[in-house]
């Protein structure tokens, strides 16, 4: 049976402030999902909450996936149980190579009860993995000898986010793809690697304005986000069309969000 990521009713905070408002998403291992919406309506916050980011309070509603409640679980175990986010600005950690990092997180996703300084993944089992993964994904071999996104390129952080999605194999996938700052060649690098990945086992959220990356991998369901709500869901047309048109049709046919939008930000501008 394929595994079911559910989100039911959530509301979220950010300190006082309700950002998520009653956000409802299903996502099927095998499925792929594209998430649209204004900047400031909230879907990188659904991502931080949905991988346990502690700054993003749950208030209300439910995190599940299979039955599994998530909603106070810790990012690790949410890891565990298949929950990927590849981040929109990859941290830095000094002195900690890709290799090492990779081999950690694997460990910990194939033994889920793994204790903290308990045996890793053999080194040997993890480098034929691990030269194989690099391998199918036309990588160069001196990459994983690299300390952790020090002094990557846009583009190579890219690499970096779909190495570990190869090697980790996550049941469900949240892609945040910042528009600025990607060059024409980093968005080709998640598209294509993704296309590759993407398949029966990994449902996908992918949060983008990038045409290109969705061209690669089609959705079958686009969402649109405004307010902190989740306003309409349709097919990939909804994608090509928001692309094409931008958000005022969205705005027009939920009033009710569009003035909670202008509200946010005449807030945030004082
Ligand atoms: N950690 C935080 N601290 C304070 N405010 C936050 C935080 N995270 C999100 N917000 C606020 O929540 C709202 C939604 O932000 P969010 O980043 O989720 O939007 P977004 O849809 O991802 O936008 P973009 O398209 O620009 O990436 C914004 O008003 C933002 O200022
Ligand atoms: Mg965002």
């Amino acid at each position: 049976m394929n595994a079911l990521l559910k989100i039911e009713d959530l509301h979220v905070n950010v300190g006082e402030t309700e950002i998520l408002k009653g956000v409802n998403l299903e996502i099927r291992q095998g499925e792929i999902h594209a998430l649209m919406g204004p900047n400031g309506s909230g879907k990188s916050t659904l991502a931080y909450t949905l991988i346990g980011h502690p700054k993003y309070e749950v208030t209300k509603g439910r995190i599940e996936i299979d039955g599994v409640e998530l909603n106070e679980m810790d990012p690790s175990d949410r890891a565990r149980l298949g929950m990927f986010l590849a981040f929109q600005y990859p941290v830095t950690i000094p002195g900690v190579k890709v290799a090492d990092f990779l081999r950690l997180a694997l460990s910990n996703v194939r033994n889920p009860d793994r204790k903290e300084g308990e045996s890793l993944i053999s080194m040997r089992e993890f480098r034929t993995e691990l030269r194989e993964t690099m391998k199918q994904l036309n990588m160069d071999s001196s990459f994983a000898t690299r300390y952790l996104n020090e002094g990557f390129s846009g583009g190579e952080k890219k690499r970096m986010e779909i190495l570990q999605l190869a090697l980790l194999k996550p049941k469900f996938a949240l892609l945040d793809e910042t528009d600025s700052g990607l060059d024409s060649d980093a968005v080709r690098v998640v598209s294509e690697g993704l296309s590759k990945l993407a398949g029966p086992e990994m449902g996908v959220l992918i949060i983008t304005h990038h045409e290109r990356l969705l061209e690669y991998n089609e959705p079958q369901f686009t969402h649109v986000m405004l307010a902190g709500k989740i306003v309409e869901t349709g097919d990939a047309s909804l994608a090509h069309e928001l692309h094409a048109n931008g958000y005022d049709s969205i705005r027009k046919r939920h009033p009710e969000e569009a003035a909670w939008e202008e509200q946010q930000q005449e807030t945030a501008a004082k």
